[in-house]
């Protein structure tokens, strides 16, 4: 079978370690399930994006929707980022960890007027509306505020970002954003709200994309918008790339992101806006590995099956989207021969698995696994479903490493459920 190695999650004596700590030393300590997470992976990719767009007055926006684990958001504002949220209980994180209201924006094709209120009042940088209705909504709001809401508008571009379709959402049929066709009228109608000030056009046409194409080719759209609004009197001062950069979960190629830069950067420069970026994945998803420990393994009929004690509730991905996440021993034993396995975990779903038709060194009940690049869409997804514990989360930092949310127990789970019947 093939391994995964890097600076953040490599074997030293046959044993993975996270930077310089064993992961099983943490499990022994913690047990399994777990996330783990290495620091330093945050800090490089936040800076490798950094650098290759340093030629351009630009911000980074961190998705956290990837990943809102307190301390990764702190990490970030620490690094100097902003952060794009997505609901008021990713706001209220935002801020818990001590991000600056300007340096938050807000995304979401459904904010209620419960989070549009929260967001205005909290003074932040601006919010992204996806339609018409949504402006006259928060303009509303903002005048019951006595304030000025800053606001994006998300144009879809109707471009095929060519990845999965679950995560397709720059195409005409897509729910999100407005239709190009009606952009530059709705524009021009917001431009007029008293109590908006109409500050950017957004895009995220969607995510897990691994070519440079079709996000040139969504900003050569919406540069052309640009040009458009400004002969009808309307001005922008940012255009918003939104995330979706891609990263290798299999044999997916490194994204180029200098090249990204190189593609995108002439046409900013020229439009004369700031440019905004959110990537979420590319910041977070092989940030992270989930530790798993093997239950039992067994035949059914000519079918090997490797069942594990983490599941579709702590990584749902394998299960929705069909997504491919690399699984490796944490001690590796060359003894061993490689079979064919089914990954599976305790929940009563068939579609409850983490690898179908694997090739993996034969194990055993008590074995550990690592699931590959799961710090993106992991523990942000994961569930209570067959009542089960979410893991916890351990970022590591060199030799050190720290327990940042520790396992869910079952009074957690009830919290404030009462008996009343
Ligand atoms: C509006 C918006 N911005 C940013 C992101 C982050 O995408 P990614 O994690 O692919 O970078 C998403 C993901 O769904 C999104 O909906």
């Amino acid at each position: 079978m093939q391994i995964f190695d890097s600076e953040y999650f490599g074997y030293k004596n046959n044993e993975l370690y996270c930077e310089g700590v064993s992961v099983k030393s943490i499990t022994d300590a913690l047990g399994t399930p777990a996330y783990i997470y290495s620091k330093k992976f945050f800090g490089d990719k936040y800076n490798e994006f950094k650098d290759a767009f340093k030629n351009v007055n630009n911000t980074l926006f961190f998705a956290t929707k990837s990943n809102f684990n307190l301390n990764v958001i702190k990490i970030f504002s620490n690094l100097g980022s902003g952060i794009d949220v997505n609901s008021g209980g990713e706001l209220f994180r935002a801020l818990k960890a001590g991000f600056q209201p300007d340096k938050i924006i807000m995304s979401g094709v459904g904010k209620t007027d419960e989070e549009i209120k929260l967001a205005i009042e909290n003074n932040i940088l601006m919010l992204k509306a996806e339609s018409l209705e949504e402006i006259h909504v928060i303009d509303e709001i903002a005048r019951s505020l006595n304030k000025t809401a800053s606001i994006a508008i998300r144009v879809n571009p109707d471009v095929d970002a060519k990845t999965h379709p679950y995560i397709s959402t720059g195409l005409a049929e897509n729910k999100f954003g407005i239709s190009s066709k009606e952009a530059i009228s709705i524009f021009v109608e917001a431009s007029k709200l008293k109590n908006i000030k109409l500050a950017g056009i957004d895009m995220h046409i969607g995510s897990q994309i691994v070519s440079v194409e079709p996000f040139k080719e969504a900003v050569e759209k919406l540069a052309q918008f640009v040009l458009t609004l400004r002969e009808n009197g309307v001005n922008v001062e940012h255009l918003d790339m939104g995330g979706g950069v891609g990263v290798r979960y299999k044999d997916e190629n490194p994204f180029p992101i200098s090249q990204l830069a190189e593609a995108i950067v002439p046409i900013v420069k020229k439009l004369n806006v700031d440019l905004f970026f959110e990537p979420g994945r590319f910041l977070t998803a092989n940030a992270g590995v989930l530790i798993a420990k093997v239950l039992y393994t067994k035949q059914n009929g000519n079918k090997n099956f490797i069942v594990v004690d983490t599941a579709m509730t702590d990584l749902l991905r394998p299960s929705i989207y069909g997504a491919y996440h690399h699984i490796q021993p944490v001690s590796l034993n060359a003894e061993r021969k490689d079979i064919i396995a089914d990954i599976v975990g305790p929940v009563c779903e068939s579609g409850d698995f983490l690898a179908k038709k694997r090739e993996i060194s034969k194990c055993k009940r008590g074995d550990l696994l690592s699931v590959m690049s799961a710090g993106a869409y992991g523990m942000a997804m994961a569930s209570n479903y067959n009542m089960r514990r979410r893991p916890p989360e351990i970022i590591v930092d060199g030799d050190k490493y720290f327990v940042v949310r520790s396992r869910e127990n079952y009074e957690h789970m009830l919290f404030d459920e009462k008996i009343m019947l």
